[in-house]
């Protein structure tokens, strides 16, 4: 994986002595960094520090003095986020309003990932309605602000909007680039189906199989850390789990699952279903335990709903819907059906040729095929590495 890419932009603030400081601890800990000053800014701190510990060129200007251009595009696209610091009532005005009149602000206006800013200005300016207005503006165009610090003067009066330290804001970087909150699925609802569905024969029989939900209960881990809303629908199993964001519902047969799935797929952006449905049911339930008295019994089966196939054919182009397939023989033909048949995004396709993958096992061995024709085989890896490596499929399809 390539480092992170930061680029600082830095404007004309007094604090901008403190941001060799950050470019430092940025450095250290792997990252790129590239820098971008307003021409006022190089007063604070010179081009050559910011130059020496970035190990890149510093710009200032659309067009250098050689006379070539100084690509503002470019420069947004490498980054992964675009930290102004210090951050200056006039350029902070200019981000509300959309003045773009130097190299920096080009760059702002062509971000694409995340901006930060954190702010450097005295007290009275900071609590200008104007400059509060200003950052509210620029909050509600998705950037983070950073809010400056106010200390106690001498005097014992609160005094200066000093712009945070450098060690806060490349806290807040990390947090930015690394934390699993920020993620696709902040936020997002996210239905799963785990588990095996027991079909009743009579009052104490049933038709089941050994699915452990094991597949289930960890993508909804891995869902939830990342930030979604998770509605767990799960038939019978020794699994337990309990978070904020979660609602776990527990069904016993195909019919039960299918009608929560019924309820609240409509209001779904995700759903996975890896549970292991009953194909048939027994036609008739008996409402008194049979009594062995024949050599021989028969039960009539008939066929239970597909739910995924209802989810696919109720799907809008805003959901994504995810399957399983575990298959015997023909596995990469049979997948691909099942994606095309049942309208998936993707399925995960786990063969029980492989050895250390299956029902009741803490590993699995998945290929997951998608509906751009991509095919990525894993190795060996828990149920939680594999939970972990679907979710980042999904998070990589709906990002490109
Ligand atoms: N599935 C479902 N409802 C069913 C049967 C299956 O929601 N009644 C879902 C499973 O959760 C899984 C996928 O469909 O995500 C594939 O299940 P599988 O049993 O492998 O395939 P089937 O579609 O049942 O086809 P076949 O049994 O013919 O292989």
């Amino acid at each position: 994986m390539r480092s992170k890419r930061v680029l600082i932009g830095v404007t004309a603030g007094i604090a901008a002595y403190k941001i060799p400081l950050l470019v430092r601890l940025l450095k250290k800990q792997g990252f790129e960094v590239r820098c971008v000053m307003t021409t006022d800014a190089k007063e604070f701190v010179t081009p050559l520090v910011l130059s020496a510990l970035s190990e890149n060129p510093v710009f200032s200007d659309l067009i250098s003095d050689d006379k070539s251009w100084n690509n503002h595009v470019s420069m947004a696209e490498w980054a992964d986020c675009f930290i102004i610091a210090p951050l200056t009532a006039n350029t902070l005005a200019k981000m509300a309003n959309g003045i773009c009149d130097n190299l920096l602000m080009s760059v702002y206006f062509s971000m694409k990932g995340a901006t930060l800013v954190a702010p450097a200005m005295d007290l009275d300016m900071y609590q200008h309605p104007t400059v509060f207005r200003n950052l509210e503006l620029i909050e509600k165009d998705g950037v983070r602000v950073i809010p400056a610090e106010f200390g106690e003067l001498a005097s014992g009066l609160v005094g200066t909007g000093r712009m945070a330290e450098p060690e806060k804001i490349f806290n807040d970087i990390n947090v930015l680039l690394f934390s699993e909150s920020n993620s696709h699925f902040e936020g997002k609802q996210v239905l799963i189906t785990a588990g095996p569905t027991y079909e009743s024969i009579d009052p104490v029989r049933f038709i089941g199989n050994h699915s452990s939900g094991k597949m289930g209960f960890a993508l909804a881990e891995v869902f939830l850390k990342k930030g979604a809303k998770v509605k767990l629908i799960s038939g019978p199993t020794n699994l337990t789990l309990s978070h904020d964001n979660l609602d776990l519902i527990h069904v016993v047969s195909a019919d039960d699952m299918f009608n929560e799935v019924k309820n609240y797929w409509k209001e779904q952006d995700f759903g996975v279903f890896s549970a292991a449905v009953a194909d048939y049911r027994p036609k008739e339930v008996s409402l008194d335990k049979i009594k062995k008295k024949s050599n021989e019994l028969s039960l009539e089966l008939i066929k239970n709903p597909d739910i995924l196939q209802w989810a696919g054919q109720m799907k809008t182009d805003t959901q994504f819907l995810v399957g399983f397939a575990l298959e015997t023989s023909n596995e990469l033909e049979n997948a691909s059906l099942k994606l095309e048949n049942k309208n998936l995004d993707c399925v995960v396709l786990n063969s029980l040729q492989d050895k250390g993958a299956g029902f009741a096992s803490d590993t699995n061995k998945v290929t997951i095929l998608d509906k751009r024709n991509n095919k990525t085989e894993f190795s060996l890896k828990s149920k939680y590495e594999i939970a972990e490596e679907i979710v980042l499929h999904i998070q990589e399809m709906i990002s490109s």
